[in-house]
């Protein structure tokens, strides 16, 4: 009997242990500056000057990649102004630079350019309602 005690006692234990989370460390301001800025900038960039090599590519699958899990990062508990738009409005900053993900892995200079559009008008959709000034 006191072995089936000392049991449910653990098992209550593990049940109310918590499990670690999120844990934002920038603000929104400093995760655009650091992240998004620089990463959307350089995909931009590809409509004037296209990547003329290997090292040139990766960069570029590497910025695309950035760009999509920043996206990931906006959502996360603590940055996250809100469970509605603020989450559909960084989801779609997810899709657009996995899309630019796929295109980069693809050199593929003018899906690229096209998603360009799509990167923009998630930057904006949110800004309209988020950004303040
Ligand atoms: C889900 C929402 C969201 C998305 C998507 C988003 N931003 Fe932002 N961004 C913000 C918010 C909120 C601020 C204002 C933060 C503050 O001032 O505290 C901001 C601020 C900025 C600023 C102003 C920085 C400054 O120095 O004041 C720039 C530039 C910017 N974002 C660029 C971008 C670009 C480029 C994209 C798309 C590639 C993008 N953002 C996507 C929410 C978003």
């Amino acid at each position: 009997m006191r072995t089936i005690g000392v049991m449910i006692l653990l098992l209550a234990g593990a049940a109310m242990a918590q499990a670690p989370t999120f844990q934002p460390v920038g603000t929104t301001l400093q995760l655009m500056k650091a992240m998004v800025i620089p990463s959307s900038d350089a995909l931009f960039k590809i409509a004037t000057e296209a990547p003329k090599n290997d090292k040139e590519w990766t960069a570029v699958q590497n910025n695309a990649l950035l760009l999509a899990e920043s996206g990931n990062l906006l959502m996360i508990a603590g940055r996250a102004k809100d469970n509605a738009e603020w989450m559909k409005d960084s989801k779609a900053l997810v899709d657009a630079g996995a899309a630019a993900f796929k295109a980069a892995n693809a050199k593929d200079v003018n899906k690229l350019n096209n998603i360009s559009d799509e990167i923009l008008t998630a930057c904006e959709t949110c800004h309209n309602k988020y950004k303040p000034g």
